[in-house]
């Protein structure tokens, strides 16, 4: 089968972004939320998709098999991706066939989010992973995902993620958009570590914001539903619908180990320490309650 080509960078407002994105850009911006929509935003390999299959089995009272109705692109449009070989319709195209309550995925930094999420008033739930964990599943993903441009050695990844020029740009302005306003706007604000360390504390805290009330056995099961084991086993979950020309499975998986502290199995002593001092430097104005293990 042949490869296709990789994707390249371009820019909105100074964010970098997927070229493809940037093209049709307007169409994103132009976007018409209504009040009932649900957002849920992250920086990339933060989460996203596990979020999504939990908000999606609170939203259907943990009922397993309406949520392998169809593949996770489907069931909850990613709003600024353009169409790709493996999923021929753009975000916003899908999200105009369907009715509202949508909830729909997004990796846009707060500021560049289309201004009708705000007017409309819709709840946003945001996920937060440390930073070493997300660069390190960034690099993974980005050897398997022809979308992404060439990702190049470890060590040239990590100095792109460090000089935000990887697509959707500073991982720490991106966690500080949504930190600072998340009691203007209602944004519930999630953290990966604390999902893997409590995911039942969680999973009720998402359903409290949702306004769900559910059974202890429905939690226990959406609990079960959404481990990585479960997930990565689930073909409407695991993205395993997406072409192997797109996702080079051979290079990685899209769920790939799921964990807490897989850094510390890349980053060289060197490297951790530059690190630590940038992050220090740039999250001092933000103190933002980030675990690197649990
Ligand atoms: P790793 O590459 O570290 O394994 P996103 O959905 O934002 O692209 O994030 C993908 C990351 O979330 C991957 O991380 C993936 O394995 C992890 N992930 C997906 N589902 C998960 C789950 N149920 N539990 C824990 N981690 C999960």
């Amino acid at each position: 089968m042949d490869k296709k080509v990789r994707g390249t960078l371009g820019q909105v407002h100074g964010i970098p972004l997927l070229e493809c994105i940037v093209k049709q850009w307007t169409k994103v911006e132009n976007f018409q939320a209504s009040k009932e929509d649900l957002l849920i935003a992250t920086y990339p390999k933060s989460g996203t998709t596990w979020l999504q299959e939990v908000v999606d089995q609170i939203l259907n009272v943990g009922d397993a098999e309406k949520c392998k109705r169809a593949p996770t692109h489907v069931r909850m449009p990613f709003i600024e991706m353009a169409p790709t070989e493996g999923v021929p319709f753009d975000g916003v195209s899908i999200l105009d066939t369907m009715d509202p309550p949508r909830v729909i995925k997004t990796h846009l930094p707060i500021q560049l989010v289309p201004q009708s999420f705000w007017e409309a008033g819709c709840k946003v739930i945001y996920m937060a992973r440390n930073p070493k964990d997300t660069v390190v599943s960034y690099y993974h993903f980005s050897r398997m995902s022809m979308n992404q441009p060439e990702p190049g050695s470890w060590q040239q990844f990590l100095e792109k993620f460090m000089a935000a020029q990887l697509g959707w740009g500073s991982w720490h302005d991106h966690v500080k958009g949504y930190w600072r306003e998340r009691h203007s706007k209602r944004i519930l604000y999630v953290f990966f570590e604390d999902m893997k360390e409590d995911p039942l504390r969680e999973v009720k805290r998402i359903a409290v914001f949702l306004e769900r009330q559910l059974s202890e056995s429905a939690i226990d099961c959406i609990v079960q539903m959404t481990k990585f084991s479960a997930m990565r086993e689930n073909p409407m979950a695991n993205y395993s619908t997406i072409p192997d020309t797109v996702f080079d499975r051979t290079s990685s998986d899209f769920m790939r180990k799921g964990e807490v502290g897989d850094w510390k199995n890349h980053f060289s002593a060197e490297e951790d320490a530059v690190f630590e001092n940038q992050y220090h430097k740039l999250m001092a104005d933000c103190p933002i309650p980030i675990r690197f293990t649990i």
